[in-house]
């Protein structure tokens, strides 16, 4: 990835692909938006054989991680040692661990929090609830979750009013992947990785059953690897 494609070096027409009130809601205080995916890009050595076609190779992940650590780093300039990152389990393993170690930031805290959604099937969420213990000491911090993907925008609406009611000093949200749609676009993240179709995809931390969380790009699923029963509710995202 070239750095043409962020934000700052865009033309106004089209830096910010999220029209309306949310964007401009969270245009003053820094962010970064989705990047939008070029064909040019779209290349993986290693295919795995489940996997119909690549939507972000793992070069484009690397290169989107580095910029969205630069822009979070400097925004989080003022809150070393008070800065919190919430990774939420199991989705975001991948690009938590490789974003926080691309942050300039050396003293922050990292405590891991677990959402379930219920009710789903293989592909889709609704409803989230915590699992377990939420955070702890968030007073006064400054916290940044982070998620795989934005989807219908429960994980990140549940825990953003959870930690502010426990007292953080404010509440951003890093999700590497957005889809297209509504209720994504409509819940406010801070900093997004991709802007992506309405597909399900799977790698770089995203699961179909928890499998293919270790694949280092993200893409669609064949057909013939999905099962078609329903999945019980109640699996960590
Ligand atoms: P939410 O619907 O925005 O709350 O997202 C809930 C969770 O659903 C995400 O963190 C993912 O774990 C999961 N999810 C949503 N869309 C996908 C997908 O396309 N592939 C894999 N997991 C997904
Ligand atoms: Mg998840």
């Amino acid at each position: 990835m070239t750095n043409e494609h962020l934000h700052e070096q865009r033309p106004p027409a089209e830096r910010d692909p999220v029209a309306g009130p949310v964007a401009d809601a969270h245009a003053h205080r820094g962010g970064l938006h989705g990047e939008r995916l070029h064909e040019d890009r779209l290349h993986e050595d290693r295919l795995h054989e489940d996997i119909e076609r690549v939507l972000v190779p793992s070069a484009a992940i690397a290169a989107r991680v580095r910029a969205l650590a630069a822009v979070i780093g400097e925004d989080y300039s003022h809150a070393d040692g008070r800065l919190t990152v919430v990774p939420v389990m199991t989705g975001s393993l991948l690009f938590a661990a490789d974003l926080v170690r691309a942050l300039p930031q050396r003293r922050m805290r990292i405590q891991l929090t677990t959402v379930s959604s219920y009710g789903g099937t293989h592909t889709s969420s609704r409803g989230s609830a915590i699992v377990g213990a939420l955070p702890k000491h968030l007073e006064g911090h400054h916290i940044l979750i982070v998620d795989d993907i934005l989807d219908s925008g429960g994980t990140l609406r549940l825990l953003r009013s959870e930690f502010m009611a426990r007292g953080a000093a404010d509440v951003r949200a890093c999700v590497l992947l957005r889809k297209r749609i509504p209720s994504a676009m409509s819940t406010p993240a801070e900093y997004v990785g991709f802007d992506i179709d309405d597909e399900f995809v799977v790698g770089y931390g995203l699961d179909y059953d928890d499998l293919y969380r270790n694949l280092p790009y993200v893409g669609t699923l064949r057909r013939e690897a999905q099962r078609q029963e329903p999945r019980a509710g109640g699996g960590a995202a």
